[in-house]
């Protein structure tokens, strides 16, 4: 049964770096019964996609934008044991850390969330990048945060996939050389609110 969500409805027209840090600051209190209650199936998908194509368990990953750490938890329950998380969502981060999945939380800038992070061996975008959530440059600064052979996984909603450049981005990389595209799968994201998501595993070369 889906329950109502002001924030839910109003989420994929929020745009820009302070109006974003303030809605999920706002949001961290109920984000994790909304979303149980319509249902989201992405970090589920996302965490069982990475457990495809990693086969080591213990490589640390990045859950970028990991928000209260719904994410997180799946990645751990698959198996999963390094999670390190950032998100711009002070807020957010308080009830990631409580979830006890995390090695380590930070909080990043929303114009360059990811500069200088490198060297994950995977890395995981659940609901983090587009409508509502981080840029499509972020697609880039993603895949060179991972070393060579790491897998990144992301989830487009269908709001997201409605601007053609987020794939464009993923499909651009892999025409220059820099990642090799290892799965995508359309399925359920909110079904509560029928929403779908595409997630898709690249490997970085
Ligand atoms: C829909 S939530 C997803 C959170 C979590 N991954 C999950 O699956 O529940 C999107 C998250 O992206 C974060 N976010 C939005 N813009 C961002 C940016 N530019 N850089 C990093 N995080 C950002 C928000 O604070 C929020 O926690």
């Amino acid at each position: 049964m889906a329950r109502k969500s002001a924030f839910l409805d109003n989420i994929y027209s929020v745009e820009g770096g302070d109006a974003m840090q303030r809605y999920y600051d706002d949001w961290a209190a109920s984000y994790d019964a909304d979303l149980a209650a319509n249902d989201y199936r992405t970090p589920g998908r996302c965490a069982a996609m990475l457990a495809r194509h990693v086969g080591d368990r213990a490589t640390p990953i990045l859950d970028f934008a990991c928000g209260t750490g719904i994410s997180g938890a799946a990645l751990n329950a698959a198996g999963f044991t390094v999670i390190d998380g950032t998100d711009i969502s002070a807020g957010m981060l308080e009830k990631a850390r409580a979830k006890g999945v995390y090695r380590d939380l930070w909080e990043c800038d929303s114009e360059d969330p990811l500069a200088g992070v490198r060297g994950y061996g995977a890395l995981a975008a659940v609901g983090a990048i587009g409508a509502g959530a981080a840029p499509v440059e972020t697609l880039d600064a993603a895949i060179d945060a991972i070393t060579p052979g790491g897998v990144f996984v992301v989830s487009l909603n269908d709001h997201t996939l409605e601007d053609p450049d987020y794939l464009a981005r993923l499909e651009r990389a892999a025409d220059e050389g820099r990642i090799e595209m290892l799965e995508a799968e359309d399925g359920p994201h909110l079904p509560a609110i029928g929403l779908n998501a595409r997630v898709v595993a690249v490997r970085r070369r």
